[in-house]
């Protein structure tokens, strides 16, 4: 694939340009695990990364094709920016992507909402997209790589122009049961969108299953179950699991880490914890698929069954704000601040408080200082694709300590098996593995992360994106002996 012209094509941009209080510019990386996760594979192959331009500062940046090289260093990629009206947003991406499919993947117990109008928005700016991939591409057959739901028509569209294109479509959310999915008032236009994609790829093989299991339902299509190809006339795409990942640190970066102990000190003085305070922390984005509450409650049980840790553990929140402007997060991200005022208020005392609920975005170097700051780190997702939290915490602990609890129900637990697994509705459950977790031994400690590491390090984003490429290389191969 050497020399060949990657695209990469996403809703979400890798880098946000904002204006400032003062009318400076202010960079923003944005939380999101797919950009955790493809930018790296970006920068390795310094190619044109398509994505819609949300920062209020955006158009400032761009050269005359609503081009900017970023990140600035020494591995630039393009970046071209899509700009949506508030009507295509609205339509487009809370709408159609954000109350239809992200609630229909994901097993959360919220209606989805299908509205004709999102659905029409969805079209048209999936056109836009694809468009824009056809008049970036340098030749016939352009490496695309098309990222998530907001863009399942985006494979069938780029395929129409470019039939020699090698597309590789990635969703990074789960894939649902045909009879859930189902519901989907365009389920076939949905499924045919996605069928223009060379390979596609989910994070584990149940996802692919329930995927060839849809189309089978859905579709006049032949399935090879055998080895997972799905054709549709002549056309053949090839459905894989392809677990994602981080890139893994290197020495460079962890060498400029702050000291674990000098991390606990700068949390502890900034959340104005005691000094024999124990810290387990939860990162996620403000939403209902991430079992805040769930988590929270599992504190509260805690501290009712183990009163030891009343005045000595602090839960610490971080929840950067997404999607706000839809009911549904809008009314949740109330309901985790009413648990958080109420368990706060049984359980805190004179200068000690259990939960520290931390409702605003935070930068990498944030996240690090307390993940190395943290006793435990709790993923307690109701459903996930994978979740790259827990693998940011295992990488950030190059001492070797900290225990990771994880939601059997993010795609992440099919790995990292020496996680504390839990069922998040298991509310006692999960509580005990709070317990067990903050009063591990050190050398259990040390052995369950040593392990983690070793897995992490070796299963990073390079190798997801690598076999990727590599079963794209094959595929190509395949396409030019037939032509
Ligand atoms: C999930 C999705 C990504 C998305 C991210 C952040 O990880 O799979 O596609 O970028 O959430 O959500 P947002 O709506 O802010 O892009």
């Amino acid at each position: 694939l050497r020399g060949d012209q990657v695209i990469c094509v996403s809703n979400r941009e890798p880098l946000i340009h904002d204006r400032g209080a003062d009318g400076g510019v202010l960079v923003k990386r944005p939380a999101s695990g797919l950009v955790t996760a493809v930018e790296p594979v970006m920068q390795a192959c310094s190619g044109t990364w398509i994505a819609h331009g949300s920062g209020s500062a955006d158009r400032d940046m761009v050269d005359a094709d609503d081009r900017v090289v970023v990140p600035g260093g020494q591995q630039d990629y393009w970046l071209r920016r899509i700009w949506l009206t508030e009507e295509e947003e609205k339509g487009y991406y809370y709408g159609f992507a954000n109350e239809g499919l992200w609630p229909l993947c994901h097993v959360a117990h919220v209606r989805p909402v299908f509205r004709r109008s999102d659905w029409e928005a969805y079209k048209a700016v999936n056109q836009r997209f694809a468009d824009a991939v056809v008049a970036e591409a340098r030749s016939e057959d352009p490496i695309v790589l098309v990222q998530d739901y907001h863009l399942a028509l985006v494979p069938a569209m780029v395929r129409e122009k470019l039939p020699q294109a090698t597309i590789l479509t990635f969703w990074h959310i789960p894939w649902p049961n045909p009879e859930s999915f189902g519901i989907c008032p365009w389920r076939r236009e949905l499924l045919r969108g996605m069928l223009g994609s060379t390979i596609l790829g989910f994070h584990t093989r149940f996802h692919c299953r329930n995927f060839l299991e849809t189309v089978d339902r859905y579709l006049e299509a032949r399935i090879e179950h055998e080895h997972s190809i799905i054709s549709v006339g002549r056309k053949e795409t090839y459905v894989e699991s392809y677990p994602i990942s981080i890139a893994w640190p290197d020495e460079t970066e962890s060498a400029a880490w702050p000291a674990v102990a000098a991390s606990r000190e700068a949390v502890r003085a900034r959340l104005g914890l005691p000094e024999d305070a124990r810290i387990a922390v939860g990162v996620d984005r403000f939403d209902y698929t991430k079992g805040i509450i769930e988590r929270i409650n599992a504190v509260e049980r805690l501290l009712e069954k183990h009163p030891e840790h009343l005045g000595r553990l602090a839960f610490v929140q971080v929840a950067s704000p997404t999607r706000s402007e839809l009911d549904e997060y809008h009314g949740f991200q109330d309901r985790v601040k009413a648990l958080v005022a109420r368990v706060n208020a049984r359980f805190g005392r004179e200068g000690w408080q259990p939960v520290h609920l931390l409702a605003e975005h935070h930068d990498h170097a944030q996240l690090i200082e307390l993940y190395r700051a943290a006793d435990a780190c709790v993923v307690t997702s109701l459903h996930d694709g994978m979740n790259l939290v827990c693998k940011e915490f295992v990488a950030a602990r190059d001492d070797e300590r900290g225990v990771l609890v994880l939601s059997r129900f993010a795609g992440a637990a099919r790995e990292l098996h020496e996680a504390l697994i839990v069922n998040p509705y298991d509310v006692e459950e999960t509580a005990d593995a709070l317990h067990r977790a903050v009063t591990m031994s050190e050398p259990e400690q040390r052995e369950r992360m040593a392990s983690l590491r070793t897995n992490v390090a070796e299963f990073n984003v390079f190798r997801w994106a690598g076999r990727m490429l590599v079963d794209a290389g094959r595929w190509r191969l395949r396409a030019r002996v037939e032509a």
